[in-house]
């Protein structure tokens, strides 16, 4: 599909996510001819910067982190439509140096272009930006699309999610809103879609008869780096659970919708999310890193990493215990757990199935035969593997389990496009499919409160676990009677 020619102007453009994300983004989007053909980029941030000052940075950090070796034309061709302007989020200049910005660059294409502003700030700047856009007659144009592009977190609980759905509301439509969960832009988030209904053959097995529980681990090797000042505040349950686990959870369990339009594919998951009621204390573990070892590297504790308070009870891990009370799910545990500072990084989703009525293999035999697994790997080794049970060779009938596996890598023999090219394209097609729509984030943030408030008063108390573990005994306490987790 066509990417319409727009002005993206990116809030916060000298920021971190700018720099390692959105600009390499834009970047590969332009080396594969991905970009609209008239593209212009425009950064504002704090800093009192001159244009050329910026195309510098933005050169250097496309060098640094584009996944797409830059070719020198190319990228020289993308820094000469890049501009600059000094200010601060609820400075009115600064919107004014926007709007002739944007007219300016309207007037050398000869016609108007799309708009899209991208907020990648710190999220007290959301409603002021999109305030200010209102008030200087940026948020709605007769000649042209124009959007807004919201980052993470949406809210740090549900009654302000709806503050600020309220504020931006009452500025953009909500059609012309698209709130990141860059892992919605993931390849492999995606391809739980297209393997849940592009294949005829587990649709049957996809419900409460077949399936006995699922896994979804995100688990991390790095700390919070030098993010302190926002994880502290944060936490596992809302940096990682509220958004992007959720979401995986969604798709793994929406009903099949109509078509893929942005409303229906939403709609269904908004179904999901009303379908599962908040979680017990006693189903949900928090913990917290000690120092330890990661990938033969000795590494400090949460406590000890620097601007953390030092009686800090953040958690740095978090797992929850879910039911989906539905026709389809009823019944069948789902089980989530992140973490920062595990053994590894691995993202997965694994749907264990029930296991075989009975055997009719002598005892021996038997002692191999588990209940099929299948794994949807998301990062790393993108790709699905089912386990099956399988005969070893031999003069015996003694089953083990084998792997079926389809690899990204070696099916396809291409490198996947990051999640933020993906969603830059689609919020400049207007395609809200991949995003999260105002009831959706309200709708994550119902499961969420109780769980933040129960443990506000310490219930369940604070678990601890080693860097470079797979995490703290009292996570396998919540799989209890049903399994063990997966190695990390
Ligand atoms: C971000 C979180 O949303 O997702 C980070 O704020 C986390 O803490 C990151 O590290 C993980 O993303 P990915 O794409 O590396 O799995």
């Amino acid at each position: 599909l066509p990417v319409d020619p727009t002005t993206l102007t990116i809030f916060g453009a000298t920021g971190d996510l700018a720099r390692r994300k959105l600009l390499p983004a834009l970047y590969n989007l332009a080396h594969d001819g991905a970009l609209p053909e008239r593209f212009n980029l425009i950064g504002i941030a704090r800093s009192q910067s001159s244009h050329e000052d910026y195309q510098r940075e933005a050169r250097e950090a496309i060098e640094q982190f584009s996944r797409r070796r830059p070719d020198p034309a190319v990228l020289d061709a993308l820094l000469d439509r890049v501009r600059y302007i000094p200010g601060s989020f609820g400075d009115d200049d600064a919107y004014d140096s926007l709007s002739a910005q944007l007219d300016e660059f309207d007037a050398d294409n000869g016609g108007p272009l799309n708009r899209a502003f991208y907020l990648s700030t710190a999220p007290a700047f959301f409603p002021v930006i999109v305030e200010h856009l209102g008030e200087h007659g940026l948020a709605h144009r007769a000649d042209c699309q124009v959007r807004v592009i919201i980052e993470k977190p949406f809210g740090t609980t549900g009654a302000e999610a709806s503050e600020l759905n309220r504020r931006v509301l009452a500025v953009f439509d909500e059609k012309q809103v698209f709130r990141i969960d860059h892992y919605l832009g993931k390849e492999t988030v995606q391809n739980v879609l297209a393997f849940r209904f592009a294949n005829g053959m587990f649709e049957p097995l996809w419900n409460r008869n077949y399936i006995d529980h699922v896994e979804i681990t995100a688990a991390e090797e790095v700390g919070i780096g030098s993010r302190a000042g926002y994880y502290d505040s944060a936490g596992a349950l809302r940096d990682l659970v509220q958004n992007h686990m959720l979401q995986l959870l969604c798709l793994l369990c929406m009903e099949p919708p109509v078509t893929f339009t942005a409303d229906e594919v939403r709609d269904e998951k908004v179904k999901v999310l009303r379908a599962i009621r908040a979680p017990a204390p006693d189903e949900t573990v928090r913990a917290q890193y000690t120092a330890g070892t990661v990938g033969g590297e000795d590494v400090r504790g949460y406590l000890e990493e620097e601007g953390v308070p030092p009686e800090s009870q953040t958690e740095t891990f978090a797992s929850l215990r879910l039911e989906v009370d539905t026709w389809r799910w009823n019944g069948v545990p789902f089980y989530l757990r992140t973490g920062k500072r595990l053994a590894r990084k691995v993202t997965e989703i694994a749907v264990i199935l029930k296991p075989v009525p009975h055997l009719a293999f002598a005892k021996e035999g038997s002692l191999g035969v588990q209940p099929n697994q299948l794994i949807l790997h998301v990062q790393p080794n993108e790709g699905v593997s089912l386990s099956l049970g399988a005969k070893i060779p031999g003069t015996r009938m003694v089953i083990r389990p084998v792997q079926m596996e389809f690899l990204y890598g070696t099916a396809f023999m291409s490198q996947s496009p990051e999640a933020y090219e993906r969603l830059i394209t689609d919020a400049m097609r207007g395609d809200a499919t991949l995003f999260t729509r105002n009831d959706e984030v309200e709708a994550q943030w119902r499961i969420i409160d109780p769980v933040l408030g129960a443990w506000q008063r310490d219930d369940p108390p604070l678990a601890h676990y080693e860097a470079g573990s797979q995490g703290p005994p009292e996570a396998d306490r919540l799989l209890e009677g049903d399994d063990r987790w997966r190695a990390i």
